[in-house]
């Protein structure tokens, strides 16, 4: 038995990860288990909350706060906090409302979220209803000439920003979710890719090299490809590694955002706020830099703008607010944050997102 999403807060929640429990009270056992879960063993998905227990802060006494401040700009857009909404695939799996109530959620707190390629409701509509500018994440599909459509259909909705996640999911989430007889329910279906050329049958005996899938999947080659087709900014979200970063700018990206897909990818991968360090000394401000995974509180922003990034995503914490109680749920999450980031910001002495830097970190100065 599933219980019905709440119409108000409740009291007891004080914290982004208090909806956890809220929300796998109101979905059923295999939305929970495609929501919550990771890759393998589930060790980067841990590891990437466990990192940013590792980086103790530096409180500093005595700071003006008069003229204190969360906002950032970020690609031409004025942004209340360095916090954003990820993409997150097929939302009316967690709420009847699904991205809609994301989208809604996230204009009303002055931030941007990014619709995935996978979402359940159309990308047209989502932008219709949005009050304020949106990104659209793209998996390049195999099917070359329906990817161009899609990114026209992205463009002439008015999204500004192209996400295009690089971190290869499609494989690996095709076995995970295979092995948890993951099948998505009724009247639920990832709207946008209707009408997509599927791949040929694998061979019988192949795994997954060898297969169409592997043939198909997309290569640097795509990302020049993609530069070439349209003239929206473009961001690389899957970015792990400082030489992948090197050549994410060399081919024109406009951004990078390092993710280990919140653990859904590789497992084993380090957590992405201990891959972020060497990646912002290469992208040196040359691009903006974002970064995802494991961020559960106000004291994580700070430690991610403190090594680099200059705004981070989350995926899960408002994934869970939207089952437990839908849009007010998702902006309460924004709210918290912020209301959290302020407090951080305010203790380590620094009164606006410029002033946020290693020195706060007790270990690194
Ligand atoms: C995701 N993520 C994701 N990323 C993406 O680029 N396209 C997508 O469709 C999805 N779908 C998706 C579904 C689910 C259920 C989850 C949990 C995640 C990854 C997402 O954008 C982000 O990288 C992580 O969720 C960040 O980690 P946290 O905040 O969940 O720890």
């Amino acid at each position: 038995m599933t219980l019905p999403p709440l119409d108000a807060i409740p009291a007891s929640v004080a914290a982004v990860t208090d909806y956890e429990p809220l929300a796998r009270e109101r979905m059923s056992a295999a939305a929970w288990a495609y929501f919550a879960g990771g890759a393998g063993d589930e060790w980067t998905r841990r590891e990437n909350v466990a990192a940013f227990d590792r980086l103790p802060l530096r409180p500093r006494a005595l700071r003006d706060l008069s003229t204190a401040t969360t906002r950032t700009r970020l690609l031409g857009l004025d942004l209340a906090a360095p916090i954003l909404l990820a993409p997150v695939a097929f939302q009316r799996m967690a709420h009847g409302d699904g991205e809609y109530a994301t989208v809604h959620a996230a204009g009303a707190l002055d931030t941007v979220a990014v619709v995935s390629t996978q979402a359940s409701v159309d990308l047209a509509d989502l932008a219709g209803l949005a009050t304020r500018p949106l990104w659209f994440q793209l998996y390049i599909q195999p099917d070359r000439a329906f990817t161009a459509a899609l990114v026209r259909r992205a463009e002439e909705a008015g999204y500004r920003a192209l996400v295009v996640t690089v971190d290869a999911p499609a494989t690996g989430m095709r076995w995970r979710e295979q092995r948890a007889g993951f099948a998505l329910p009724a009247g639920i279906e990832a709207v946008n890719l209707r009408g997509m050329r599927g791949l040929p049958p694998a061979p019988r005996d192949a795994l997954l090299f060898g297969t169409p899938l592997a043939a198909a999947a997309p290569t640097w080659e795509a990302i020049g490809w993609l530069r070439g087709l349209t003239r929206l900014p473009i961001l690389l979200k899957g970015i792990a590694d400082a030489g992948d970063a090197r050549r994410a700018i060399d081919a024109g990206a406009d951004g990078i955002i390092v993710s280990n897909h919140g653990g859904r990818s590789l497992d084993g991968a380090a957590a992405a706020i201990d891959l972020l360090p060497p990646i912002a000394d290469t992208v040196a401000g040359a691009v903006p830099l974002l970064m995802d995974g494991g961020v559960r509180r106000g004291t994580d922003v700070l430690r991610a703008l403190a090594l680099g990034a200059g705004a981070v995503l989350v995926g899960r914490p408002y994934i869970f607010a939207l089952a437990a109680a839908g849009a007010v749920g998702v902006a309460h999450v924004l709210r918290l944050l912020r209301a959290e980031l302020e407090l951080a910001m305010a203790l380590t002495g620094c009164p606006d997102i410029a002033a946020i830097d290693r020195s706060i970190l007790a270990g690194r100065a």
